[in-house]
């Protein structure tokens, strides 16, 4: 199985690099998330079912592992809404216009905006944004080789803080097009995604618009196959979660005590993520220890499953419209659109 195998060492920030990020048009660091890590564990572990906010799957290692997941062979959504994306493409170049300022809170590896940037027509600037800085800065420099005449900027924070966008930002006179892809929406509670959904109209003006990608609701054993992926990716993600307590806020725990474990849960609709305890064990942290029978769990994630109504009253809920969507397992097959797995829906600010 795929493990953690290292000390978190944040790269040295070597010349090299930083030349490179010399050439962004915009760098913005909005706060480390990391202030807030020891505060949200102290906090989660003391609920009644103890949690781990999922923000903080994605260090170094935790981006690498999404990565290996997205390549798995059980893990559907990112091969499903790439394709989705290439036959949309020519749809939503149009809908967006002439110089287009594209922007990703959660860009991750940016694979998929890459298909975006390549059809659009023009596009004038792409903003990534997200908590994983190594990666940010090196996905982010790698875009700025490959697209010479576009604009890169990168924020590094939480996406779920409210942006106010610097005079540098959204440089492109044409519209500004919030990608959410990823179905990185299910991974909110509904009341959570509405208020994200909300929170993104910030940098948004009536008329711009939100390209959201989510998951389906579908059969329980592809669902339950694409968590518990058969290499260990998934485990290896969760686990790390573990690493991170262990290493970054100093916790005394036995990873060893603790199995991945992700099941759909139809009466939510969800994807449940845990860290399962093999064994009576506990976690010490802060001089404080948090005790776990055997079988009792640390909740890690949920990742929601959408029916397209859902989503279009989520969207509606948080003042946009919903005016196009591809794929979908109802879709009609014409050379427009295409049967999926996944939904894009583009939604326009009210
Ligand atoms: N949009 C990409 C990547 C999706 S994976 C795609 O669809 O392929 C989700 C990404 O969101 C990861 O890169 C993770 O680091 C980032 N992320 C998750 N929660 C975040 C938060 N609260 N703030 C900023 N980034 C976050
Ligand atoms: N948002 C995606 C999803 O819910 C990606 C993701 C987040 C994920 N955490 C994960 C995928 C853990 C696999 C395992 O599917």
């Amino acid at each position: 199985m795929p493990s953690y195998d290292g000390e978190h060492d944040p790269a040295p920030k070597s010349a090299g690099r930083d030349a490179a990020h010399e050439d962004l048009a915009y760098l913005i660091d909005i706060g480390a998330p990391e202030d807030r890590f020891r505060a949200d564990v102290l906090n989660g572990l003391s609920e009644p079912q103890p949690f781990i906010p999922p923000k903080y799957f994605y260090d170094a290692f935790g981006a690498e592992a999404f990565e290996r997941i997205c390549e798995t062979p059980e893990y559907y959504p990112t091969r499903s809404e790439s394709a989705l994306l290439h036959a949309a493409a020519p749809d939503i170049a149009a809908l967006a216009g002439p110089h287009a300022n594209l922007y990703e809170p959660g860009s991750g590896a940016a694979e998929k905006a890459r298909i975006l940037l390549t059809a659009f027509d023009r596009p004038a600037e792409y903003t990534l944004f997200d908590i994983a800085e190594d990666q940010l800065r090196n996905v982010a420099a790698s875009l700025n080789q490959d697209f010479p005449s576009l604009r890169i900027g990168a924020v590094i924070g939480d996406f779920t803080r409210t942006l106010e966008p610097t005079a540098d930002m959204f440089g492109g006179d044409g519209k500004r097009v919030c990608f959410f892809p990823g179905s990185t929406l299910g991974n909110f509670d509904p009341e959570a995604a509405l208020g994200l959904l909300k929170t993104f109209k910030g940098v948004l003006r009536p008329g711009d618009a939100l390209l959201l990608g989510v998951d389906l609701a579908k059969d329980s054993a592809r669902l339950d196959a694409a968590y518990n992926d058969a290499q260990g990716w998934t485990a290896a993600f969760n686990l790390n979660l573990l690493h991170r307590l262990k290493n970054d806020l100093g916790a005394k725990i036995r990873i060893s005590d603790f199995d991945h474990y992700a099941f759909f849960s139809p009466r939510d609709s969800r994807i449940e993520m845990h860290l399962t305890a093999r064994r009576a064990t506990s976690i010490e942290l802060n001089e404080r220890v948090f005790n776990f029978a055997r079988g009792q769990t640390i909740h890690t994630e949920n990742s929601w499953k959408f029916t397209p109504k859902r989503l279009a009253d989520l969207v509606a809920a948080a003042g946009y419209e919903l005016t196009q969507s591809w794929g979908g397992s109802d879709a009609p097959t014409t050379d427009k659109t295409q049967r999926s797995d996944m939904l894009l829906a583009w939604c326009e600010v009210q």
